[in-house]
């Protein structure tokens, strides 16, 4: 019997994250080929992924450099993707998400004629330039796709809203899928400040915060309003695992480097994160996976930006808009840490992301796409 080949397609973290558990799904299946090709858009991040969830590529492109541009990830991609899809001849390329390997591994599965499936689709903030550049390559990708996704109906309404062709799933989303195999009650931490500290006697504040819209005034805002919450707070711990682009890492040295309860240390692997934000008192970021992660270990979540294309969380409450300015993202913390009913109003285990299911729905869906599976998947319901 022929094998049905699927190809996934990533590069960075969150991507890795939320196509391992997809990658395992597909794996499984008797019918099917998976085969896994990495961009290489991130390096070290993205092999501490493929080392947790015991992943092997097939092809790597290896395109990361240093501050690398968006044009250099782009084009390096797709003049790498040539030579992959010709040898391996793949019957669907399956995408996540909204990074720019997401958007050059669509176009050039789009440029072979092979059809394309986007994980994680129609996140919409409806401003092109923020987030920079992930609204615009999510927005394309959706374009370009066959099959689509969607983590949540608001999101499946988004594709609609724009007459996608194609056909939508709403599968919840598979990051929930990969905290099924990383939170454990008893998980012991391997870095060493995390075993260290003292989760029950202080407060643990979780901070990251990478994206490029909020390079320069945000970022500094973001990080003054840091070292302000440390000092004002003498239970409070900060512990921010400082993404590795040499630009935030500068910004994170300069505004909260040495010091007190500021713990800036490296990336730690995704089990490392998850226990540490399912025992933290709170998060405070910029990033997509978090918003999606936190809510559903019952963290209240600051989110560092002007807008979301998650707003299902702060629906449920457990999710507030803070902004990028100093005064607001201050105002806001406070009231966290110092108003209990305030922070018991967030602090409630909601999971609007999904059921820890969404990838064998996936699979269930591109098999029935291809005749292999009689029945559409049931869609996921919050
Ligand atoms: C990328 C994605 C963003 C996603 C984020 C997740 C784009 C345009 N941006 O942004 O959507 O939210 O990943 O983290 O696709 N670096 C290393 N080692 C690594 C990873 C990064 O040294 O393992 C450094 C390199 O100098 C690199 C820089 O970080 O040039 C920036 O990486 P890049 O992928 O361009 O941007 P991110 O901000 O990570
Ligand atoms: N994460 C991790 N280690 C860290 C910081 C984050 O494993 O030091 C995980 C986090 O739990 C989530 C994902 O990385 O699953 C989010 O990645 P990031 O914030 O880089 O990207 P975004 O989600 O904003 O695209």
């Amino acid at each position: 019997m022929k094998k049905l080949k699927i190809m996934s397609v990533f590069g960075t973290r969150p991507e890795a994250i939320k196509m391992a558990p997809l990658v395992k799904e597909l794996e499984a299946c008797e019918d099917v080929e998976s085969i896994c090709c990495l961009t290489g858009q991130h390096r070290e991040m993205l092999d501490s992924v493929m080392e947790i969830f015991g992943l092997q590529s097939d092809y790597d492109l290896n395109i990361m450099e240093q501050r690398q541009t968006l044009s250099t990830i782009t084009t390096k991609t797709l003049l790498g993707m040539e030579g992959v899809i010709e040898a391996a001849r793949p019957d669907m390329i399956l995408v996540h998400g909204d990074t720019s390997t997401t958007f050059a591994g669509a176009l050039s599965a789009f440029y072979h004629q092979i059809p394309v499936g986007h994980v994680e689709a129609g996140l919409r903030t409806w401003d092109k330039y923020s987030p920079f550049p992930e609204e615009m390559n999510r927005t394309l990708v959706g374009d370009i796709a066959d099959l689509h996704f969607s983590p949540t109906v608001a999101n499946a309404d988004n594709l609609r809203r724009e007459a996608i062709g194609g056909e939508i799933f709403i599968t919840g989303n598979t990051a929930i899928d990969a905290m099924r195999y990383t939170v454990r009650p008893d998980y012991v931490f391997h870095t060493p400040l995390l075993n260290r500290l003292d989760f029950s006697g202080k407060r643990v504040v979780v901070l990251t915060c990478h994206r490029r819209e909020n390079y320069g005034q945000a970022m500094e805002d973001i990080m003054r309003a840091t070292a302000k919450l440390a000092e004002d707070h003498p239970d409070v711990e900060i512990v921010y695992p400082v993404h590795l682009s040499p630009v935030v890492r500068e910004c994170a040295a300069r505004y909260l480097g040495g010091r007190d309860r500021i713990h800036l240390i490296d990336p730690v692997d995704v089990q490392e994160m998850h226990n540490l934000m399912a025992r933290c008192y709170l998060v405070m970021t910029d990033s997509g996976g978090l918003q999606e992660e936190a809510p559903a270990l019952g963290k209240p979540v600051l989110v560092l930006r002007r807008e979301t294309e998650r707003p299902e969380a702060i629906a449920a409450g457990t999710v507030k808009l803070a902004g990028v300015c100093y005064d607001e993202i201050l105002a806001m913390a406070n009231t966290l840490l110092d108003d209990p009913d305030a922070y018991a109003a967030m602090a409630k285990a909601v999971n609007p992301y999904g059921d820890g299911y969404a990838c064998r729905r996936i699979v269930q869906a591109i098999r029935w796409h291809f005749g292999l599976e009689e029945r559409r998947p049931a869609d996921f319901r919050a």
